[in-house]
């Protein structure tokens, strides 16, 4: 098969970008290593920042989303006995919008299946081939065994962190940056009303604990536990009286009201940044290029904030030979990145509690700080809700 570009992997940075190529003229072909159905249903992010709104509403994908996502002016920070909230639209005229992961998923699915994208499920063996050169190619074998080549003009991984893209940059290139944080986060997914309005998040000596939602009737909720945990040490009920304390059950007639778990899993929280996230005709978006921690919801963000620069990059490349943007587009992204993974280090280690009183003690204030000064709040805002793309 030819096209023009060959997009590795089918999460949200791969099918958007065939999304934006498309509407530009330009070809894809998709190769994942799942099924459709296990795409579609994988529970990961839940907060959609203002400018991937904002993109995903220019290019006709925000249909549901408005329907049925959830518009929030802000975030409830809190610590025992106090709760503060941040309003991001008084403080930035920018608003967040909840909206799953998985809701976005199958509205990208849908969107690329109406416009008769070439999909390839169930892939193994990916490899891209010769990025260094102006034909680069990518061979998989399909879930009959037969063997594929896909000739394209650019090749984008967009495989997460796992996938064979970042392993095709040479190492000599390579340059990563990683911190690893000594605790998870285990989430569960319940069918219950959340019992709030807007997300909290809640330092706590006992650990970290977060309630987001997904719906009017399903809540999403975390909490820090030990690096190694097993979800068998988490029972239903362990798990909501931990919930119920950290969150602050009881204070100021607050109740958290607890229901059936769906759904239990454990996430480690690093950052990694790779660099560069181009090798010749190879682009890296997303998770493929870096990891955050998931406090603050960045990760799903910067993968679109990734496509929306790489996508017209392409386009100037694959239509008009000209590859200044494709040149800039590592350099560029990696502002975004290093802010991104900047304000999602600074979130994790301000809300996630260890042994140390003297690091407990500077938490608190800074939560002080950020709940009461204009300033401190201001920032906050700006980077949760998000910068503009190209920022
Ligand atoms: P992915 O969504 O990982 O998509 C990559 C795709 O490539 C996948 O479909 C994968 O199957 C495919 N692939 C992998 N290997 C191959 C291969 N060899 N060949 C072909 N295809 C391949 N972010 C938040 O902001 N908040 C959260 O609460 C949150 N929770 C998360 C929970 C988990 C368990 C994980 C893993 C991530 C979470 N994230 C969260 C991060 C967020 O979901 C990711 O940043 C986002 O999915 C990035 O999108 P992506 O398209 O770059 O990568
Ligand atoms: C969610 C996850 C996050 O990491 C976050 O900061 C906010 C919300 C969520 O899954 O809903």
């Amino acid at each position: 098969t030819t096209t023009d570009v060959a997009i590795i992997g089918a999460g949200p940075a791969g099918m958007l970008l065939s999304h934006l190529l498309a509407a530009q003229g330009v070809e894809s072909v998709v190769i994942e290593a799942r099924s459709e159905a296990y795409v579609a249903s994988r529970i990961r992010a839940g907060v959609l920042e203002h400018s991937t709104v904002d993109l995903l509403r220019s290019v006709g994908l925000a249909d549901r989303l408005e329907a049925e996502g959830e518009e929030h002016r802000g975030i409830h920070l809190q610590w025992p006995g106090e709760r503060h909230h941040i309003d991001f639209v008084d403080l930035t005229g920018r608003s967040v919008w909840v909206y799953g992961q998985t809701e976005l998923q199958k509205d990208l699915i849908a969107a690329r299946a109406a416009a008769g994208q070439r999909i390839h499920y169930e892939a193994s063996d990916v490899t891209p081939h010769d990025p260094r050169t102006a034909s680069p190619s990518v061979t998989f074998t399909d879930s009959d065994g037969r063997a594929h080549r896909v000739r394209a003009r650019a090749v984008a991984g967009c495989d997460g962190s796992f996938g064979p893209s970042r392993a095709a940059i040479p190492a000599e290139v390579v340059n990563t940056w990683e911190r690893v944080h000594p605790y998870s986060w285990l989430g569960v997914l319940a069918d219950v009303a959340p019992s709030t309005d807007e997300l909290i998040y809640a330092w706590h000596p006992d650990g970290f604990a977060m309630h987001s939602m997904r719906s009017a009737t399903v809540s999403r909720l975390y909490l820090q536990v030990p690096n190694g945990t097993s979800v068998d040490e988490w029972s239903d009920d362990r798990i909501w009286e931990a919930l119920a304390d950290r969150l602050g059950h009881g204070q100021d007639g607050w109740t958290l009201t607890p229901g059936p778990i769906t759904d239990k899993g454990v996430l480690p929280m690093r950052s990694h940044v790779r660099t560069p996230m181009r090798d010749g005709r190879l682009f890296l978006a997303g998770d493929a290029a870096h990891i955050v921690p998931p406090t603050g919801a960045k990760g799903l963000n910067l993968a679109v904030a990734d496509v929306g620069l790489l996508a017209p990059a392409l386009v100037d490349l694959v239509r008009r030979g000209d590859e200044r943007l494709a040149d800039a587009y590592s350099d560029t992204a990696l502002r975004r990145v290093w802010r991104c993974t900047h304000f999602s280090w600074w979130m994790t280690t301000m809300l996630h509690t260890g042994e140390d009183p003297f690091d407990a003690r500077l938490q608190l204030s800074q939560l002080r700080w950020v709940t009461t000064s204009e300033a401190g709040a201001t920032g906050l805002a700006e980077n949760y809700a998000g910068l503009p793309i190209g920022f």
